[in-house]
């Protein structure tokens, strides 16, 4: 018989075929006449109805075992399924302590619950189904960089580097085995440090390729609990040569916003639609609203003036020189009508020495830009970096950086372009289409302070 995984046998053409198929149980079903079961192997939300004689019911054939069917493929009669597979044998390959099990069949459990048992989550539908469109996601991601001629590059995870300034580094240490006594106390010469973002790296590549993007893990030593940071995240990051103007940034952001998700409806509508029907009913016509509408763009300024007209009280008071807070990102979004909003044009001290001062003022504003989206807030950061080398210099002086960065100066002197790029954080894209609350449950293994699990 020839092997086939679920997804195969539910969309076959062909039937009365020999088949064999192998998965876990997510039910068991026993009649007098008959045994149901239900067979997963992870291909789609979608279980095989396995219909077998009841002579084939064994003790370890219950839910969360492994098993083998051999059978026939056959037309159901049932109106829910077009194929069921008549068993002619079945084969437990690993049972299942049902008892001790974290999950029962046909369970919807809270995804806190599920939070608990990171090495068994997997198993159950909501998470299966989150992690098939985290897999179609990356894809589309990369897709969509592929076809706009966009060069894929492969930043290193260790760095000396801390691209973004803020000092949430997590240092690279050896373990003393590997240190030769009296030997300097750094591997590598110099502290190194899980890279914070792979820009800085994209950016010397995008003074060769033109276009180019990195879609890898960075890390942040944030000491926060909050439900839209990790430890450990993933970042799609683009830097593009030749660009002038922060508006041809924000038109790639929203084209690969649009685009990647119009693939990941295409390639898996039902894992989609569980998210929109189970967990955050509210999100379909959200996402609807984001696909059909144009993003809106308005100044740092701008947002800060919405924020002072508002009619509710912020925990923190909205300020002209102040980081945005997630509340007034929310508001902001709220105010918009619920559209993803760009903000851009933040003030010169609040922005890392890489953007490109706006020169309306003595070093007033850069020409950076936030994504804002419904629910979460902050999607993506951007900006034009500062490609004239004397203003660079000068930054890099006053924050003691010139030495260490006299590399990144070097760029300016070798056939500089004006370029500029942006981050869109990968696990907050998942919650936003899917209207995931806690980001913790958009990653197959989240860490998180106080916790690195498994
Ligand atoms: O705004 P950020 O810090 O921008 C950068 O790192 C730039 N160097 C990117 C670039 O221009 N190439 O981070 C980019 C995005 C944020 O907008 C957010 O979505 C996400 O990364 N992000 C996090 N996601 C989860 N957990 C955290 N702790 C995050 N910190 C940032
Ligand atoms: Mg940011």
């Amino acid at each position: 018989a020839a092997k086939r995984r679920v997804r195969e046998a539910l969309g076959a053409q062909e039937v009365n075929r020999d088949i064999k198929v192998q998965g876990w149980v997510r039910s068991v079903r026993s009649q007098k006449e008959v045994l149901f079961l239900h067979i997963n192997d992870g291909s789609s939300l979608e279980s095989l109805q396995v219909v077998a004689d009841p002579t084939l019911e064994h003790r370890d054939l219950t839910f969360g075992s492994a098993v083998e069917v051999q059978g026939k493929l056959v037309k159901s009669l049932h109106r829910m399924q077009n194929v069921e597979l008549k068993a002619e044998n079945i084969r437990v390959v690993g049972p299942c302590d049902t008892l001790m099990f974290p999950f029962k069949p046909r369970e919807r459990q809270p995804l806190e619950y599920s939070r608990q048992f990171p090495h068994l989550r997997c198993r159950t539908n909501t998470l299966s189904s989150l992690l098939r469109v985290r897999s179609e996601a990356t894809a589309a991601i990369h897709l969509f960089f592929k076809d706009n001629g966009y060069v894929h590059v492969h930043t290193p995870i260790i760095t000396s580097n801390d691209c973004e300034g803020a000092g949430e580094l997590f240092h690279v240490r050896t373990s003393n085995k590997v240190q030769e006594p009296g030997e300097n106390s750094h591997f590598f010469n110099v502290p190194a440090f899980l890279t914070v973002s792979g820009q800085l790296h994209l950016e010397v590549m995008a003074g060769a390729f033109t276009q180019v993007f990195t879609f890898g893990p960075t890390f942040r030593a944030e000491n926060s609990q909050s439900r839209r940071h990790l430890a450990e995240f993933y970042m799609v990051e683009a830097e593009m040569s030749f660009t002038e103007s922060l508006q041809d940034i924000i038109q790639v952001m929203e084209d690969l916003f649009k685009t990647a998700t119009s693939i990941v409806l295409s390639k898996c509508p039902q894992d989609v639609e569980l998210f929109h029907k189970y967990v955050s009913p509210a999100q379909k016509g959200r996402l609807e609203q984001m696909l059909k509408n144009k993003f809106i763009t308005i100044s740092y300024t701008e947002a800060v003036e919405i924020l002072k007209r508002a009619p509710q009280t912020f925990t923190f008071q909205p300020k002209w020189g102040s980081d945005l807070q997630t509340e007034h990102e929310k508001y902001l979004v709220k105010h918009c009508g619920e559209v993803p909003v760009f903000v851009v044009n933040y003030p010169y001290d609040l922005k890392p020495f890489y953007m490109r001062d706006n020169e309306d003022g003595p070093q007033r504003t850069v020409a950076a830009v936030d994504l804002l989206v419904p629910g979460i807030g902050e999607l993506c950061g951007g900006s034009l970096r500062e490609e004239r080398p004397h203003f660079l210099q000068s930054r890099l002086a006053r924050l003691g950086l010139a030495d260490a960065y006299q590399w990144y100066l070097d760029l300016r002197q070798f056939g500089s372009a004006p370029h500029g790029g942006f981050g869109m954080g990968f696990e907050r894209y998942l919650q936003c289409i899917l209207g995931v609350d806690n980001i913790k449950d958009v990653i197959p293994f989240p860490r998180f302070p106080h916790s690195c699990l498994l």
